[in-house]
């Protein structure tokens, strides 16, 4: 890596980052959950206060960031909008229940470290892109950085946990390896875009020969797959965007990631659910199944979580050998305590 220095940065999007800057927040990562194994004491953020805000609910997110920050000295304060004044958009104000966000941002920023937020679906009312420009308006007056715990078009502290977890079982260079982040069947639609944004995003980024599989009208934001693109070229990897099913996408596959995403109009217009719900049922037969795993060259199964299962997967392939969503999961603590080492301490 660079001289340059990561400390102040925000933490919105795996874009606003080189491949070198990622790259030291995962070696770091590694480093720390050594650590952690080990029992050695690693207070490098000795004192310090983490915000986290959720407008959406968590179990993964929340409990690492806290567990992250105890660990590493520190404290995270889980704050909740409607138990806090709703922090909101200048002209989203409803009288006495919520508060602009210059004023939250600026008054947390003074009393800790950084400032972590989750917001994306319900509380934007399905616009998507609203979340993102929340946090963006959170970072925009913050004076300490701002972490992006999911919004509607990224999620890039479960990308740093999948790469690391990848990079566990494939080799710290996953140049060349493929990775097929295919759609897959869910009863629920409200399933934002973040997950797969950020995966696509972020495996084209360490070389990786990158499938993107799904029904039509499941297409993702044409700035990622763009961006996607370029990343691919730039960093010697290959990006494919194909309908094909899991029958045919998941052939020579080292890792294979089925999950449900919305069908959703990324230029500003109206989510129509009963448009998404029509497209989702018409397309049942996209779940993962061990018939289709052995097609694989014995891939690993990925998944965010949480899963529906008998859905987007059967329990034989969730709860398989090849199967490492807990490892994933535990990831995030150390994933994010390697990227808030860097950007807060
Ligand atoms: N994967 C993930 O972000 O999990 P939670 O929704 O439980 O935080």
């Amino acid at each position: 890596m660079s001289n340059t220095t990561l400390r102040g940065r925000d933490f919105i999007t795996w874009l606003d980052f080189s491949r070198d800057e990622i790259e030291a927040m995962l070696d770091t990562a590694h480093d720390l959950k050594k650590k952690f194994i080990r029992r050695e004491p690693h207070k490098v953020l000795d004192g310090q206060t983490l915000h986290m805000m959720f407008y959406n609910s968590s179990l993964r997110t929340r409990n690492s960031f806290e567990a992250g920050m105890t660990q590493m000295g520190g404290h995270a304060h889980f704050l909740q909008p409607g138990a806090v004044y709703t922090p909101a958009l200048k002209g989203d104000e409803v009288a006495y229940s919520t508060e602009r966000i210059s004023d939250v941002a600026r008054v947390l920023a003074e009393m800790g470290d950084a400032i972590a937020i989750r917001i994306y679906g319900k509380p934007t009312g399905w616009e998507y892109g609203k979340g993102d420009r929340i946090i963006r308006e959170f970072a925009k007056w913050s004076k300490v950085p701002v972490i992006n715990m999911e919004d509607d078009i990224y999620h890039p502290c479960q990308a740093l946990a999948d790469v690391m977890t990848m990079q566990e079982k494939l080799g710290s260079n996953l140049q060349g390896k493929k990775f097929v982040m295919s759609w897959a069947y869910s009863g629920s639609v409200a399933k934002p875009l973040a997950v797969p944004q950020s995966a696509v995003l972020s495996a084209a980024m360490m070389g990786m020969d990158v499938t993107l599989a799904h029904p039509e009208g499941l297409d993702l934001d044409p700035r990622i797959l763009q961006a996607t693109k370029d990343l691919a070229k730039k960093n010697g990897g290959a990006f494919t965007i194909t309908h094909d099913n899991m029958d045919k996408t998941f052939q020579d596959a080292h890792v294979v990631y089925p999950k449900a995403w919305t069908s959703q109009p990324t230029d500003g217009g109206a989510w129509d659910e009963a448009k998404a719900k029509a497209i989702f049922e018409a397309n049942k037969d996209w779940i993962c199944t061990q018939d289709k795993m052995e097609l694989t060259n014995d891939a690993y199964y990925m998944h965010c979580l949480p899963a529906d299962r008998d859905m987007e997967v059967t329990d034989e392939v969730i709860d398989g050998p090849n199967s490492i969503i807990i490892e994933e999961a535990a990831n995030r603590l150390h994933a994010q305590k390697g990227m808030m080492a860097l950007i807060m301490a």
